[in-house]
């Protein structure tokens, strides 16, 4: 039987944790040869060793950092090196960082919009010229934050509002060359980025209240169930959709 992403090349930002490593086996798993991008370059092979073994397909690891416009577009060219060919791209990698607004460090703010907006525009500007030649396509990781206010995370937040401009920018910009580009809103993920965001008592909230999870008691979701997400947008089940911020979140938005 013939899986959704046989003969395709995906680029797998942040690919050694979490949601970005949960999205890659995904993607192993249905036939997809992966270039695997992150800081954590020992993370990223041993995902690459696993999906190898697991699926006998092609995987690269590439380092890069995020913060890094030249580090950024060097990581498409190794990408595109190693796969030949580029039909999907995964903007994954993020971190997260919150506190007090007034207490906020500058480097902070500019490390966050550095990683988790500025990174997309440096990495898809890049990618955009593979992807129309292949009609392929990219999903994004913006978040919750990405759509309504989060106390505590102005930085996060502003980035992931920024993500979903990006994103519905460019499925307008670049409709009519037939490249789609979607975005994927987690609400809580299990996940290492997370674990980081833990009581602090000074903030006189809980995660699981930010949250606001109507399921399952207000547990997390596994990054497996958000693989699923960013699998489907970038097959061909999900050609008709552009443009679209996807929540996976318990019924976080709905109110
Ligand atoms: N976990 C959640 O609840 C949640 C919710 C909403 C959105 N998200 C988003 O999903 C994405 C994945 O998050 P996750 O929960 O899997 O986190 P994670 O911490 O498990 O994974 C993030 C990955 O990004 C990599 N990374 C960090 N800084 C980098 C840099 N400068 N250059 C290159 N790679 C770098 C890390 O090494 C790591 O492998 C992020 O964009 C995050 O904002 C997560």
């Amino acid at each position: 039987m013939s899986k959704r992403f046989d003969g395709k090349a995906a680029l797998v930002t942040g690919a050694a944790s979490g949601i970005g490593r949960a999205t890659a086996r995904r993607l192993g798993s249905e036939g997809a040869s992966l270039a695997l991008a992150d800081i954590n370059i020992e993370g990223a092979e041993t995902v690459a060793k696993v999906i190898r073994a697991e699926y006998g397909v092609a995987v690269t690891a590439i380092q890069f950092d995020a913060a890094q416009p030249a580090s950024c577009r060097d990581m498409v060219d190794k990408s595109v090196a190693a796969l030949g060919r580029l039909d999907v791209l995964m903007n994954i990698a993020g971190i997260f960082d919150w506190n007090h607004f007034t207490d906020f460090p500058d480097e902070a703010w500019d490390q966050i919009i550095g990683v988790d907006l500025s990174s997309l525009f440096h990495i898809s500007k890049r990618a955009m010229p593979h992807l129309v030649e292949s009609k392929g396509n990219i999903v994004n990781a913006s978040s919750t934050a990405g759509i309504k206010g989060q106390a505590y995370c102005a930085a996060y937040c502003a980035a992931k509002h920024g993500v979903v401009g990006l994103t519905k920018s460019l499925s307008i910009e670049y409709a009519a060359k037939g490249v789609r580009v979607n975005a994927v809103c987690p609400g809580g993920i299990a996940t290492a980025l997370s674990d980081k965001v833990t009581w602090v008592e000074t903030f006189d909230i809980q995660l699981l209240s930010l949250l606001n999870s109507k399921m399952n008691g207000g547990a997390m979701a596994e990054p497996e169930e958000v693989a699923a997400i960013f699998a489907y947008l970038a097959s061909d089940e999900g050609r008709y959709i552009t443009g679209a911020t996807f929540a996976i979140d318990g019924g976080q938005l709905a109110g």
